[in-house]
């Protein structure tokens, strides 16, 4: 069957005919979204890219929606699933329980990126207990449900850190909380969306001016867009929340951190590629003094898969349109040279491009 080949540690990208096989439903692939861990394993930057036992190839690709080939236990015949990405290591309690996004040893093995073959492939086997049904009329954007997925952990994740005291408001909603997301890539505006479901005020930032494109997003969901061209001119304790998810330079902590309320957190998503990160001794004395949390933030699991895919119902109907805005452009998989060139650099404009196999 056709597939998408990388050979990490090196660099570069492939589409050619495998023999791969395994036990398990049989899945025919109908999208792949492409995601910049794709891109940096393509480019030969992710440390923790690493091909499957015994094999001289890995099939990359993390997000993908197929068709059930078979009827089986859990799904029938024509279902649509999406896979879970990342399994456990077999060995550690959390992994044990459902939740190899917290393994303890670190041997846990991910699709497309780490000791598992991938999804960009014309059809993949696997176990039913790692697939999550998508409903037939959000099929337009589930793609997004596997990003959405670890923002949908993180997020409840942050949630369960600050129930170490009162962090909901006095409506026992998120209301009156202000979250600055720093970023506005896939993961920042997926973020700020989700944050604004949970009703955060939310502002997200970028050091440009923002597309007609993202600010139809922004206006939809109300969300503030800053534009960090010239720094940031927050005051101190501004924000109950800070997220950032641009993987930019480090700089961007010790620039923002300031902005910090009381009790708040700084949540680290994805991977800062540039910069070191110098905190002095009074950045650290306020981190103590104000009681301030940072979370470094990764992988959604089965159950973030399934709030997912219910929160992507419910923005068809709170945000209408937002599918269309969302997803910036679809590759066929036969227009091999779009699909080589999509995974090796970001386009302008993009926020999320789907490789279609039919
Ligand atoms: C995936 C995560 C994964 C992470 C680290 C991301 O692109 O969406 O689920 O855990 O990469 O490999
Ligand atoms: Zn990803
Ligand atoms: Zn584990």
């Amino acid at each position: 069957m056709k597939a998408i080949t990388v050979n990490p540690p090196d660099a570069g990208v492939t589409i050619k005919h495998v023999n791969y096989r395994k036990n398990g439903v049989k899945i025919k692939i109908l999208e792949n979204g492409i995601c910049g861990t794709d891109r940096e394993i393509v480019n030969g930057e992710l440390n923790s890219a690493a091909l499957p036992y015994k094999y001289n190839y890995l099939i990359l690709g993390h997000e993908a929606i197929g068709t059930i080939m078979e009827d089986r236990v859990i799904f029938k015949k024509g279902d649509i699933v999406m896979p879970v990405n990342r399994r456990g290591c077999g060995r550690c309690l959390n992994c044990l329980n459902g939740r190899p996004d917290f393994c303890e040893t670190g041997n846990f093995i991910e699709a497309g990126i780490k000791g598992m073959q991938g999804f960009m492939s014309e059809y993949i086997y696997d176990d039913e207990n790692y697939l999550i049904k998508v409903p037939e009329d959000i099929k337009d954007m589930a793609i997004l449900a596997q990003p959405l997925s670890d923002l949908e952990k993180s997020l409840d994740e942050i949630i369960n850190i600050q129930k170490r005291m009162i962090w909901t408001c006095s409506d026992n909603t998120f209301h009156c909380r202000k979250a600055l997301v720093i970023g506005t890539g896939t993961i920042g505006i997926l973020f700020s969306l989700l944050l604004r479901t949970y009703g955060f005020d939310v502002t997200i930032a970028n050091k440009r001016y923002a597309s007609e494109n993202e600010l139809k997003i922004f206006n939809l969901a109300d969300i503030r867009y800053y534009n960090s061209m010239n720094g940031y001119s927050f005051g101190e304790n501004t924000f109950d929340l800070i997220i950032e998810a641009s993987g930019s330079d480090a700089n961007v902590i010790s620039e923002t951190i300031g902005f910090i309320k009381n009790n708040g957190i700084l949540g680290l998503f994805g991977f800062i590629k540039r910069g070191d990160l110098t905190v002095s001794r009074y950045v650290l004395q306020n981190i103590v003094y104000k009681s301030i949390v940072i979370a470094g933030l990764i992988n959604g699991q089965k159950p973030h898969f399934e709030m997912a895919i219910n929160h992507l119902i419910q923005w068809k109907h709170l945000f209408p349109g937002i599918e269309k805005l969302l997803i910036t452009d679809s590759i066929k998989i036969d227009d091999e040279n779009k699909i080589i060139n999509a995974l090796t650099k970001k386009a302008g404009g993009e926020i999320k491009i789907k490789i279609l196999w039919h």
